[in-house]
């Protein structure tokens, strides 16, 4: 063992227990620093999730704890109930900590709760006591089996996600906090299953309305103005303190301390502006373009967006209260519809490069075909890889397909 560095002697009066061996080293430590692991899921969040930084740190921060042991026993690894506007986010942190840590990021169990609003439907969720009709048949959607489906040799968690729990039952709401207190659930049959490897999420649109209110007020001095400052994008200073504690309070109005207590982290989600919809933008342009190189291989083809392209689909995409979704429907009209009937009709094919770019004009978007018959490792020299790295390695062997083909015609060409 290497001597440690004797500073001064440990007297009598440090306390009973120390020994006089003992050297005290007074030296500072840094609990802010996370690990390896848990560093890693969070640059995998920040680069899949834009604007959330407390959710991301609070996901993070329980995924460590888990790690090292110091969460509580005998209750699930962590409880959050996330609040906040329409499209920013909530669901789909969920599933880019599953993608994140599971490497897949449909592995999460979704339970809508208003589907289970009467008595009958939760046996859906816990099948049926022996005995009654059809009790065989039914499999219930939260079983040890279904919990433990998606773990792997070295990651052995689960993601259970909670959609609008302010539509539960008393029925599903008496489960729910069973499993956030004690992590565990009984079934129809008796048997039960265990949550405490589970992550459990919580949404609701709680205080949605008080939040809309307050990112576009109706009423009020300078009410028009600070209206059209939010439909441009600009989230005003102060607003996110504002939401935080109008969700925060709502959460506390509507819910039973029980259930509140229950609760490692309530986070108020905020609402996306224009620099965060910017950076979802190309996001959701690199999944589009994914989505073509997962769709055929063939087929693969790259496509581009200039400058000017991307302002007009922000400027069609922005809306504070729809927040994303706005702008994923922007993109699906705009540039994924119209590239799919250049597809269908052979305009676009695989080896292909696209060029779009804005028409001033005519105010829409215009496709050019820029290149063809490139080789994939030129196709994937194209693609912005800064945002979505990792899917891109699955993107690469689907393309990879796409050379041997390409290349295949074109020594028939030649
Ligand atoms: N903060 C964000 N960062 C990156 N992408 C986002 C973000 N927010 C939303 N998105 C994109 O918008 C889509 C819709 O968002 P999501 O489903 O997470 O909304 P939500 O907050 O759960 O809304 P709702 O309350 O209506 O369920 C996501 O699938 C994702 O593509
Ligand atoms: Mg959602």
């Amino acid at each position: 063992m290497r001597p440690l560095r004797s500073t001064r002697k440990v007297g009598s009066s440090a306390g009973g227990s120390m020994t006089s061996s003992m050297v005290r080293l007074n030296i500072p430590l840094d609990p802010a620093k996370t690990g390896r692991e848990a560093a890693s899921l969070e640059n995998g969040l920040r680069r899949m999730i834009v604007g959330q930084d407390e959710a991301i740190e609070q996901i993070v921060n329980i995924y460590q704890m888990h790690l090292t042991g110091m969460n509580a026993p005998g209750r699930p690894i962590g409880n959050f109930l996330f609040l906040g506007p329409t499209g920013s986010g909530k669901t789909r942190i969920v599933e880019a900590t599953a993608e994140a840590l599971l490497r897949n990021p449909r592995s999460v169990i979704k339970i809508d709760c208003a589907e289970f609003q009467h008595s009958h439907e939760i046996a859906k969720l816990i099948g049926s006591p022996p005995g009654y009709l059809g009790h065989r048949e039914t499999h219930p959607l939260l079983s040890q089996e279904v919990l433990n489906q998606h773990h792997t040799e070295t990651m052995k968690l689960s993601f259970v996600l909670f959609d609008e729990i302010e539509k539960a039952s008393d029925a599903l709401w008496n489960l729910l906090l069973g499993i956030l207190d004690k992590a565990t659930l009984t079934l129809g049959d008796n048997r039960k299953v265990d949550f405490s490897r589970a992550l459990i999420f919580m949404t609701s649109n709680l205080g949605a309305s008080e939040m809309s209110n307050l990112m576009s007020p109706k009423l009020g001095f300078g009410a028009g103005a600070a209206r059209d400052r939010m439909n441009s994008g600009v989230v005003e200073a102060g607003m996110h303190e504002k939401l935080a504690r109008s969700g925060a309070e709502a959460a506390r109005r509507k819910f039973t301390p029980e259930f509140v207590n229950r609760l490692d982290k309530i986070v108020t989600f905020q609402p996306l502006g224009s620099d965060q919809l910017r950076k979802i933008l190309d996001i959701e342009l690199n999944m589009v373009q994914q989505r073509i190189f997962n769709s055929s291989s063939d087929r693969a083809f790259v496509f581009t967006l200039s400058d000017q392209s991307k302002d007009f689909l922000l400027e069609k995409g922005t809306d504070i209260k729809y927040g994303a979704r706005h702008l994923k429907r922007a993109i699906e009209r705009l540039l994924v519809q119209p590239m799919s009937n250049l597809i269908a009709t052979e305009q676009v094919r695989g080896g292909d490069w696209i060029r779009v770019d804005f028409d001033g004009e005519n105010k829409c978007l215009l496709f050019a075909k820029e290149a063809e018959g490139l080789p994939v490792q030129e196709m994937v020299r194209l693609v912005d890889t800064s945002v979505t790295m990792p899917a891109m390695a699955a993107a690469n062997s689907a393309s990879a397909e796409a050379a041997k083909i390409q290349t295949a015609r074109s020594s028939k060409r030649s």
